[in-house]
């Protein structure tokens, strides 16, 4: 997508076999990039997020590990550095399924095919994630254009950055966004802020801004209020894990979107790649792992202050306790449909095996 009209990605490999990405954690007050050299390098970014998001995790381990081959291309260190990065991050399925396929692809072949069979990999996945996410976006423009009312602005609320900062290019739940953008179309998005992290405020908004979309930002508990007063369309968010009967986990607060939108007969979309459905998983609910986060994303405000510095401030009382859950999960019935790259489906076993047949 665009950055003041010049396009750009999250994550881009090269002929040169370097792999450069964006450093969230500045976003939105500098816009820095790094070059990932090692398979420490891809567990730091994503552990500390500078990375994050289900397809662009996927992607990212894929290249873990092919620089962990590079290094060693032996089956001990093959497994190791599996274990390493499968470790990363618990909940976006995402990640699994590219280690996975690299795993038992490599083991099987000689150990001097490794490395150049992983690199191939990980550029297929780069792109085919940007393929992927244009499809959904295809999908989900559709949807868009078979609401809009003539002469109206069409209201879109999002929750967490599902955008193009989260995959490689496009995003999922924005994807259908930009396309309706880049057609005309007359939108605008609300767009949670997303606490603890505040993914909402400073990811979406600023790629949403960047690329021109109109959107504003709202905190958490405001969704409920502009949806009981006609103020939303449609909702559509992205996913970390949809388990094979359509319930979906994604990040936290999710939930309670989908039970407003429910309350209010607002439709409720989740936009996602084949990659983060858990076809393993029969159900959802209490079913995933969550990943528990630092007591200090609830506990603390990261921003820019008056001189210009990041910093992060406390906003409790001392020896307060804190809890602090990434993720929940939408139970399939809140959901109106699953927009994917295959096309869209109900959120319901028959439906979403119907569509993925080879799985
Ligand atoms: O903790 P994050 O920032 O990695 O969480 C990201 C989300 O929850 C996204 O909504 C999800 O990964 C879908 S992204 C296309």
């Amino acid at each position: 997508m665009l950055i003041d009209g010049i396009p750009k990605k999250a994550l881009e490999s090269s002929n040169d076999f370097t792999v450069t990405i964006i450093d969230q954690t500045l976003l939105p007050h500098k816009l820095e990039y790094i070059k990932l050299e090692n398979l420490n390098d891809c567990i730091k970014a994503i552990k500390d997020m500078w990375i994050r998001g289900a397809p662009l995790i996927g992607v990212t381990v894929a290249y873990g590990m092919y620089f962990a081959i590079k290094d060693n291309p032996s089956d001990k260190n093959i497994i190791k550095s599996y274990k390493l990065l499968l470790n990363t991050r618990p909940t976006a399925v995402d990640l699994k399924w590219a280690l996975d396929n690299i795993l038992n692809k490599t083991l099987k072949i000689k150990q001097k095919e490794r490395l150049s069979y992983t690199w191939k990999f990980s550029r297929e996945l780069e792109a085919n994630s940007i393929k992927q996410c244009s499809k959904i976006g295809d999908y989900g423009l559709e949807i868009i254009k078979s609401k809009m009312v003539q002469g109206e602005t069409f209201n879109i609320l999002t929750h967490c950055n599902a955008g193009w900062l989260a995959c490689v290019d496009w995003g999922t739940a924005l994807s259908p966004i930009y396309k309706a953008f880049n057609e005309g179309l007359d939108i605008h998005v609300w767009v949670d802020e997303t606490r603890p992290r505040s993914q909402g405020a400073s990811l979406t908004t600023w790629e949403l801004s960047k690329h021109g979309v109109s959107n504003t930002l709202i905190v958490d508990n405001a969704g409920g209020h502009l949806m009981q007063n006609g103020k939303v369309n449609m909702c559509i968010v992205g996913s970390d894990r949809t388990a094979s009967n359509g319930d979906v986990c994604n990040k936290i607060g999710t939930y309670m979107k989908a039970l407003c939108a429910y309350d209010n007969n607002i439709p409720f979309y989740v936009a996602l790649p084949e990659s983060s459905i858990d076809f393993n998983l029969k159900s959802g609910v209490n079913k995933i792992e969550i990943e528990e986060r630092s007591n200090k994303e609830v506990t603390h405000i990261r921003g820019i202050n008056s001189l210009g510095e990041l910093s992060s401030i406390k906003i409790v009382p001392d020896m307060v306790k804190s809890h602090n859950p990434g993720f929940d999960v939408t139970p399939a019935r809140l959901v109106t449909k699953l927009i994917t790259d295959k096309g869209i489906c109900n959120a319901n076993s028959k439906s979403i095996s119907e569509l993925f047949k080879n799985n």
